[in-house]
């Protein structure tokens, strides 16, 4: 029957050509012409009117069975498209982990800020909050209040910028404490402030007209001198070497009583003396002391009832001592050459 022998030979036929195709379109249109209504199938079945039952019946079975590994066929190449699709995409994607990365140029965090992250890490560690205040500020928060009325010669220590006669440019961080006196009303403190300060000081490789401070104050029961040394010393071993000494020298702030000037060991000669601290061993950080009875009073605290201590910590001045800096104007310039040697610094 010529019929059975045209169906044996289609899947041969179709193996060949399916060699040939690697594309999902042309795929399907062959499918059509094999298996559709008007494919090979179902004009070699157009015929069987004229067959014999018996004929009919083995070509409607062969025909089945041929139908079905044509399926098979289609099915199976169909998915080694597929699959020869994905390869290629995956070749075209593929990620070579063996290549150096692409560098993205990263900043550093300032050294003057660094110090600061240091200072507010360490203070706020032993119990302190961190409180602020303007850099505009008025004559009786940043002068009067804290003991040096209009006219008092001590004045003349912070050459200050005015805006008018009551306003001025801040040239301490002391006026936080003024602010946080006020508000706490007579209740126990214990603050930092970092913050920028302004004052009419020529440039020079040791005086800028604005700088920071770092302001602390402790008021409460019992407070004393030795708590105030406590504080320091814990501070000048966290931000200079665990062997620090520090010692205090009595000095004059109108707000305090009895004031101290606090003097580190000298890090370069470890206390021997040499050109850094001008061969004494001791190197001065900052000013402090005990909080004037008058500045108590005048921000509403009664000084029999609770006292404590003050100090105010150059940024810069420690900064320059600990990374050896000798022109305070290289924190302002913003030389990337000098800014990138504290990317790295912690
Ligand atoms: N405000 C002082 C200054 O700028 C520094 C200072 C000294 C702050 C003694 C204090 C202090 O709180 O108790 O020179």
């Amino acid at each position: 029957m010529k019929e059975l022998e045209q169906l044996d030979k289609v899947v041969d036929v179709l193996d060949d050509e399916l060699n040939q195709v690697d594309d999902l379109n042309v795929l399907q249109q062959k499918k059509a012409s094999y298996l559709g209504k008007k494919g090979i199938i179902a004009q070699v079945m157009a015929n069987m009117k004229d067959l014999t039952i018996e004929a009919r019946k083995e070509l409607g079975m062969r025909s089945n069975k041929i139908k079905q590994i044509l399926e098979e066929r289609f099915e199976q190449k169909k998915q080694a498209i597929e699959n020869a699709i994905i390869d290629q995409r995956l070749k075209n994607e593929s990620l070579d982990v063996t290549l150096p990365g692409v560098q993205f140029p990263t900043g550093g965090i300032h050294p003057l800020n660094q110090t600061i992250m240091d200072l507010e890490d360490l203070y706020i560690g032993m119990g302190y909050k961190v409180a602020e205040g303007p850099e505009i500020e008025t004559d009786e928060y940043c002068f009067e209040k804290l003991n040096l009325p209009k006219g008092h010669p001590a004045r003349d220590m912070q050459d200050t910028f005015y805006i008018n006669p009551e306003l001025l440019l801040r040239s301490q961080t002391s006026p936080v404490q003024v602010r946080t006196m006020l508000e706490e009303q007579g209740k126990p403190i214990k603050i930092v402030c970092p913050g920028k300060v302004y004052r009419r000081d020529a440039d020079d490789a040791t005086h800028s007209h604005q700088f920071m401070q770092f302001e602390g104050l402790v008021l409460g029961k019992d407070i004393s001198l030795a708590d105030l040394k406590g504080a320091l010393l814990e501070m000048a071993r966290k931000m200079f070497d665990k062997d620090r000494e520090i010692r205090l020298r009595p000095s004059f702030f109108p707000f305090t009583e009895p004031s101290v000037e606090v003097d580190v060991s000298c890090g370069m000669c470890g206390g021997k003396g040499c050109n850094t601290c001008k061969q004494s061993g001791w190197i001065e950080i900052l000013g402090a002391g005990m909080v004037n009875d008058n500045v108590l009073r005048m921000c509403g605290y009664n000084p029999e009832e609770i006292q404590g201590f003050a100090f105010g910590i150059g940024i810069e001045r420690i900064t320059m001592l600990k990374y050896r800096i000798d022109d305070i104007r290289n924190f302002y310039t913003n030389d990337v050459r000098f800014l990138n040697q504290f990317k790295e610094v912690k």
